[in-house]
């Protein structure tokens, strides 16, 4: 029997976006990926599936961030090699989905709310654009290498404030970088809450300036997952001494059961991982 949280969809389409792009790992490109509506009662921007094709070739499943969730659709946003199963799914074929998995954004209606992106961190803002209820309160701060053609943030733009700002080159990533110091501050002044998600070494950023303000920050930490069920043990972010459960403080935890998302003075994202036998 299919518990509830495991279900069958439907690709409705998978779109890609933008250029491909060659590097280290091969040719890669972002993908739209289209499923019908989960019935779902809730699910909160911010949180993951995990996805497998039912292709009778995949055995394992892949954590994806839930980008949006409409009345008839549920919509994935990520970036794959262009040879990759998910790159070649296409409308009529079915997928296995587990969720929604994992803790969610902070939704505060009262309160200003600062967003912050880099690349395909993008994917769950615009989910959380569209579910929440005071979008004037929302300011997105968007940094990308590629075109902006290359992600979803047309949508987007209606619902919210946005800033878009290219960060190619070195000056460029300098530039953005000031940009989300500057918006944390003026966030911090208004007594505002901060959310971010994007590669690691812009988190620790966003997190290390964070506290240095002592301004609400969450991050979503979705690079660390793999397994996505807490079997592979190999997502582990460390606390820090204000995780809520003391016995857990200053020990690592899963990120995808914990997380992925945490609040920026819980973790710890400096220091080493403690030894196993420590
Ligand atoms: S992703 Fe495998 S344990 Fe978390």
């Amino acid at each position: 029997m299919i518990s509830p949280l495991r279900t069958e969809l439907v690709v409705t389409d998978n779109v890609p976006f933008g250029q491909s792009i060659s590097g280290p790992a091969g040719v890669q490109r972002f993908y739209a990926l289209t499923l019908e509506r989960p019935a779902w009662k809730d699910w909160l921007p911010g949180q993951f599936i995990m996805v497998r094709p039912c292709d009778g070739r995949s055995s394992w499943a892949r954590p994806l961030t839930i980008c949006r969730v409409t009345s008839q659709s549920l919509v994935l946003f990520f970036r794959v090699n262009t040879d990759d199963r998910f790159a070649s799914l296409k409308s009529g074929d079915r997928v296995v989905v587990w969720g929604p998995l994992g803790t969610g954004f902070e939704v505060r209606p009262g309160t200003s709310t600062l967003l912050l992106a880099r690349g395909v961190g993008i994917a769950p803002f615009a989910g959380y654009a569209d579910v929440h209820p005071a979008p004037s309160t929302l300011s997105l701060l968007f940094g990308h290498a590629l075109p902006s053609s290359s992600y979803p943030v047309d949508a987007m733009a209606a619902r919210l404030e946005m800033e878009s700002m290219r960060d190619r080159t070195p000056e460029e990533q300098e530039e953005f970088n000031r940009a989300v110091c500057l918006k944390m501050e003026e966030y911090r002044a208004r007594n505002g809450i901060c959310l971010a998600c994007g590669p690691m070494p812009f988190l620790k950023k966003v997190w290390k300036y964070a506290l240095e303000l002592d301004l609400p920050t969450q991050l979503l930490l979705e690079e660390r997952m793999t397994c996505g069920t807490g079997a592979c043990l190999g997502c582990c972010t460390l606390t820090s001494k204000h995780w809520p459960d003391p016995v857990r403080a200053g020990l690592p935890v899963q990120t995808c059961t914990s997380g992925p998302v945490f609040w920026a003075r819980e973790i710890d994202l400096e220091s080493p991982m403690p030894e196993r036998n420590a």
